[in-house]
């Protein structure tokens, strides 16, 4: 069968904030030593931060970088991570069973976001794992506030005489994740998270705050968790996080291949519970979501390694260092379609994490850095994925998962750029059969295909590694057209596609 939908300018679901191309960057493993920070490596400039690591963020099109943590930063420390180097505390990182060096802080942080360019911007995440509302503020006064004070002077005899102007804060990190230290309840967590808001709000109100949603979907308290910690937060904060990572399981690809529907339904879900306690409240103020860790992640691998090899408190080892198929490209891309389908309200969204560990970007230390399957539709989609988000609803094949019963064989969204053009993202979740795509254009003043590009590979398995850095690349698809309003395309097996018309 073919698989058709009906674009129209009339039906739209919001405009793209940029922000949902974010990244992150934690304390972990080699994300930040000898991934963006090296100071022997050939390519290291004055700051010790990797260019050809930097170039390629640059190609990723990533905007906020969320950071220190994760897991990490329920035991941060800020004061140990600004000031001489050489008088900067080793600590042990319970989080990751790792020896934290400090030698990369705040200030190197900042530094890297502006080597990036403009369109990059911090989001801080405070400590309400083991630390609470005064720390929080004092790492606020210490980044934000311009002089005249004890921290903000301190900053500047640091070197940092401007202030880094953060926005936008996370208030903690899984806080009800059972493994986070300083794990509380719900309730404990939402008069923290209120009280902290409330006086970083004494000193800027103008802040962005994320609270802490749940670590997943199939937490026991989740849906519970959001409501009670909102029922205290829903005035103090702009946005609640969520949190996803997909794998298969027992083998079952094709399950894996309809993550989205997953992920589609946690937005839902969580769209719902706020707007049941924006109800309860008499309240107009609508809660944005902060999807602030999301991508693919062997995460039992990992767990069976973390179970037979327990961590002797290493310097920056080899940890979630997931290398990426094909397959798992194309998951990420609908992953990426469930993202911008909910535009209007997932408003910030963190692909985690940006090097290294679970990341589009892999370095090995002195040695080359190079891009992941998973980097191309990253990388497309923050180029062309810029606009408002047209309505989508397709109607297509459909083949069984045990997972998710009958599921859609295709998955898609389109945006319209501000010039008029218009980009359809789409994903075949076939294995085995090219999927025929017919797209009615109403109403919009389109003339012709500029490109069709697609991600997929005669060997699933396919992917970049050091020895074989590009053996897998986006590639040019002949015979897609646009004749009498009407887009008629042919998506191959299992493939990620970029269809541009103008
Ligand atoms: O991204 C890896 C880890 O996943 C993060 O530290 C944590 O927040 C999540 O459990």
């Amino acid at each position: 069968g073919t698989a058709r939908f009906t674009l129209d300018p009339a039906f739209t679901v919001g405009e793209v904030n940029p922000r949902i191309f974010g990244s992150f960057v934690e304390h972990l493993g080699r994300c930040v030593y000898t991934g963006v920070f090296e100071p022997d490596h050939p390519t290291a400039d004055e700051a010790g931060l990797r260019q050809d690591v930097l170039e390629l963020v640059r190609e990723l099109g990533v905007t906020a970088i969320r950071y220190p943590g994760g897991n990490f930063v329920s035991g941060y420390k800020w004061e140990d991570s600004v000031g001489p180097v050489e008088d900067r505390p080793r600590r042990l990182d319970l989080a990751w069973r790792t020896t934290e060096t400090n030698r990369f802080g705040l200030s190197e942080y900042i530094a890297f976001l502006r080597k990036i360019g403009p369109q990059a911007e911090p989001m801080m995440a405070v400590n309400l794992g083991t630390r609470g509302v005064a720390e929080a503020i004092e790492l606020q006064e210490y980044a934000n506030h311009p002089s005249g004070t004890r921290l903000s002077e301190l900053r500047r005899s640091h070197g940092d005489k401007d202030p880094f102007g953060i926005r936008l804060w996370c208030l903690g990190n899984e806080m009800d994740g059972e493994w986070q230290t300083g794990h509380k309840t719900a309730e404990e967590y939402g008069r923290i998270a209120a009280e902290t808001a409330r006086a970083m709000r004494q000193i800027d109100p103008g802040l962005e705050l994320v609270a802490c949603g749940s670590s997943g979907q199939s937490m026991d308290t989740f849906a519970e968790w959001e409501a009670t910690v909102l029922k205290e937060t829903y005035d103090l904060v702009d946005y609640i996080s969520l949190h996803a990572y997909y794998e298969p399981v027992d083998g079952d690809v094709d399950s894996f291949l309809a993550s989205a529907v997953d992920m589609e339904s946690f937005i839902e879900n969580v769209v719902a519970t706020c707007d049941h306690v924006g109800a309860r409240l008499k309240s107009k103020k609508k809660i944005n979501l902060s999807f602030d860790e999301w991508n693919v992640w062997y995460m039992r691998r990992h767990q069976e390694e973390a179970r037979t090899n327990p961590l002797d408190w290493p310097e920056a080892p080899r940890l979630l260092e997931d290398s990426y198929s094909v397959t798992d490209a194309v998951v990420f891309g609908s992953l990426l379609i469930a993202l911008l389908r909910h535009a209007d309200r997932v408003t910030v969204a963190c692909l985690a994490q940006l090097v290294n560990v679970i990341a589009p970007i892999m370095t090995e230390p002195g040695g080359p850095a190079w891009r992941q399957t998973t980097f191309f539709p990253f990388s497309q989609a923050s180029r062309y994925g810029r606009g408002e988000v047209l309505d989508v609803r397709v109607d297509s094949p459909t083949y069984q998962t045990a997972k998710y019963g009958e599921t859609d064989l295709l998955h898609a969204t389109a945006v319209r750029a501000e010039d008029g053009s218009v980009t359809v993202f789409a994903v075949n979740r076939s294995r085995t059969e090219p999927l025929p795509l017919t797209v009615a254009l109403n109403g919009l003043d389109l003339t012709g295909v500029v490109e069709h590009s697609a991600l997929a590979d005669a060997d699933p398995d396919a992917r970049n590694t050091l020895e074989d850095p590009e053996r897998v690349t986006p590639h040019a698809v002949d015979g897609t057209t646009l004749t009498d309003g009407t887009l008629t395309a042919v998506l191959e097996p299992l493939s990620w596609n970029v269809i541009r018309m103008s």
